[in-house]
């Protein structure tokens, strides 16, 4: 085995291509092609998938190696839908997007919530798969009149990519198609939302998916970090923001509030809480300010102020948000500006908010009985030393940052060594690339502030909750 083990990512920002050596994991090339995303009406996003197949494409060919495995992720939830000659029907209905409110509800009552969680371990989101196959059918029934297939995004580059249909449990399991607890799809679900079977791929195990292993975006980021067991948290600062757990067995919360999902280690599962605006929030404060300075600048400027800046707090809910509040009509807020705010200070309070955020997604996978020490870091954001020392505080945890900081790819390209028999299996993978490269602890005076941070951060939703538009 001499090729390099590729990993490419599709994002919600772009394609992400790592080439990774078969012997000891370390990145020979990386390679990255973006896209753009549209937001057509207030609460929707969208993207085209030939944008995410030039992009890989593109992605892969800069690697400039000869694969010897190529191992996929990509963003989770969005529907692609194909007509019976695998011509894309609409632009795909992304992770993010909040359309399918009435549809969720619908799901809810038609199934009844605890049957919901019963049979698939989750409550029906916005973001998930088949409200947005229901809103298609309400909505635009030309459209689901042609439906042949549908595949999630990274699936669709798959298609493109090897000619096959196929998907892996941990994608699936964000579709609410899914037996999660059972790692097949739903009979029951599909019968009851009256989805045919047949437009489904078939399901694998992660590394067992044929062609070209794969998993979802967060169990691949997690694997990256070396989260394929219990022990550390995955928390991913990347357009969304993450808090992952593996979990010694299924295990769902009654009230959904955190998914429970299939690892992308075969028989493993995980829980996590996901914010739709992590890096994302950040992103949108830079391009709203219209400046043409970078993250650096930015948060440099914000480290010139203190913890919880002089009492102002952000909302990050920019897109609604799902973890811990489920609702797709929350917005963000900022509250407590006063004139000695600048823009370090609104950079700051961003980063705090969604530190926060993180929190109470760490506090809801507490109740769930994860007792996480240490957290492993992955994401664009995490490229910030400020923004993980705010973390590390507001989460009361040290963040450890891997060697290889491309979570989702280097997760991929394992996946594709476990694939190949470089590795005996998905612990090997681990045991044999991943290295911690740094910690950073929680500063002991920020955790202080940030204690009261946070209860003013919890007050402020509630607070606001009757101004949402709806
Ligand atoms: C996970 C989720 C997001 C996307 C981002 O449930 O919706 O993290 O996978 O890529």
């Amino acid at each position: 085995m001499t090729g390099a083990l590729v990993g490419l990512d599709v994002g919600t920002t772009g394609a992400k291509a790592v080439a990774i050596s078969p012997s000891d994991g370390a990145v020979i090339a990386r390679a990255e092609c973006s896209y753009g995303l549209a937001t057509p009406q207030p609460g929707w996003s969208e993207q085209e998938p030939e944008d995410w197949w030039r992009a890989s494409e593109q992605a892969l060919a800069a690697l400039g190696v000869e694969p010897a495995g190529i191992g996929l992720s990509g963003q989770m939830h969005g529907l692609v839908v194909l007509d019976a000659s695998d011509r894309v029907l609409r632009p795909a209905i992304l992770w993010n997007d909040q359309r399918t409110a009435a549809e969720c509800a619908e799901i809810e009552e038609r199934i009844g919530f605890s049957r919901l969680i019963e049979l698939t371990g989750n409550r029906a989101l916005t973001g998930f798969t088949a409200p947005k196959l229901l809103w298609l059918r309400h909505n635009e029934p030309d459209v689901y009149g042609q439906i042949a297939s549908i595949l999630l995004p990274k699936d669709y580059v798959r298609l493109r990519l090897l000619g096959e249909r196929a998907i892996d449990v941990a994608d699936a399991s964000g579709t609410l198609l899914f037996d999660v607890a059972g790692r097949r799809w739903s009979e029951e679900m599909l019968a009851a939302l009256e989805v045919p079977g047949e437009w489904l791929p078939p399901v694998f195990e992660s590394p067992d998916v044929p062609g070209a292993p794969g998993a979802g975006d967060q169990a691949a980021a997690a694997l990256g970090v070396g989260v394929d067991r219990e022990g550390p948290a995955s928390v991913v600062l990347g357009t969304s923001g993450v808090v992952f757990a593996a979990l010694p067995a299924f295990a769902a919360d009654a009230q959904g509030r955190v998914h429970a999902f299939c690892h992308a280690v075969p028989g493993g599962w995980h829980a996590m809480g996901v914010m739709l605006s992590a890096a994302g929030a950040l992103r949108w404060l830079r391009d709203a300010l219209g400046t043409p300075d970078g993250f650096e600048i930015l948060t440099a400027e914000a480290a010139r102020w203190s913890p919880t800046v002089e009492g102002l707090v952000f909302l990050p809910y920019l897109a609604g948000e799902r973890t811990p509040h489920a609702d797709p009509s929350a917005r963000a807020a900022f509250a407590g500006l006063s004139l000695r705010h600048d823009r370090g200070a609104l950079v700051r309070a961003v980063l705090e908010g969604v530190a926060y955020g993180l929190r109470d997604s760490l506090e809801l996978l507490a109740e769930l009985g994860v007792r996480a020490e240490v957290g492993r870091v992955s994401g664009g954001g995490a490229r910030s030393d400020l923004w993980l020392r705010i973390v590390a505080s507001v989460l009361g945890l040290p963040l450890e940052r891997t060697a290889v900081e491309e979570g989702s790819a280097y997760g991929a390209a394992l996946l594709a060594g476990v694939a190949a028999g470089v590795f005996v299996d998905v612990h090997e993978a681990v045991e044999r690339c991943v290295r911690v490269r740094e910690t950073i602890e929680p500063v002991p005076e920020w955790s202080r502030a940030y204690e009261e941070g946070f209860r003013r951060f919890r007050a402020l939703y509630p607070a606001l909750r009757p101004l949402e538009a709806t």
